[in-house]
């Protein structure tokens, strides 16, 4: 069994796999990506104000929600990938990227769309509680909350269903889920403030 690492993944393991390889999950040329991506674009929809994308990499999934946001903040905790980042998406004027190392660093706007795609498991449960503490204020009372993750076996120290558990537990008090998806390769969950209603309603 692959043990697994009991401290949040640092900036120099990210920094690393970007000096490697450009592109080190092949978001560009991936078909689960891909597909993945398409889900979650149906699951997050379109007009949103302002959006904070939480570890956006190299820019490939911030390209497709830029189209759906007034306002994108995309964050990532490496310089490498959003200096790539910044040069795919350097005709969107809608789009800011900033070095964040989350959650140390948390930004001081409200959010009515914030996306954690591929992050949660990079990081310890109380990280995710110092995060979620944040989003309780920081996320509007019409806001959503987009949480996707790989569920497969890693050495991270969460596993995907570990974040996404942990989420929807730790936010019943001012979340509830509107739209959800698990298949054989990731799980996806939308979470929304009281001002939207649930899947259905
Ligand atoms: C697997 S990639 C996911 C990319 C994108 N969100 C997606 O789903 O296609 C994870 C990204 O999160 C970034 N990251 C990891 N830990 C982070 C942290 N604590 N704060 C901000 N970004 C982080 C990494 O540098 C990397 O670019």
């Amino acid at each position: 069994m692959t043990q697994r690492r009991t401290l949040r993944m640092p900036r120099e393991y990210f920094e690393d796999l970007y000096v490697g390889s450009p592109d080190p999950w092949g978001f560009v040329t991936s078909d689960y990506e891909r597909q993945k991506y398409d889900a979650t674009m149906v699951a997050i929809g379109g007009g949103h104000r302002n959006a904070l994308e939480i570890g956006c990499s190299i820019g490939v999934f911030t390209q497709r929600l830029a189209a759906n946001c007034r306002q994108l903040l995309a964050v990532d905790i490496a310089e490498t990938a959003l200096d790539a980042a910044r040069r795919r998406c350097g005709d969107l004027p809608n789009v800011e990227f900033r070095r964040m190392q989350f959650p140390d660093e948390l930004p001081d706007d409200r959010f009515d769309l914030v996306v954690l795609s591929e992050v949660g498991y990079y990081w310890t449960l109380p990280d995710l509680d110092l995060f979620l503490a944040w989003l309780r204020d920081a996320l509007t009372p019409d806001g959503v909350f987009v949480l996707v993750h790989w569920t497969g076996g890693t050495d991270y120290p969460l596993t995907g269903d570990q974040v996404h558990d942990h989420v929807v537990t730790a936010t019943h008090d001012f979340l509830h889920a509107t739209h959800k998806a698990y298949n054989d390769f990731y799980r996806l969950d939308v979470l929304a403030g009281g001002d939207r209603p649930a899947d259905g309603a």
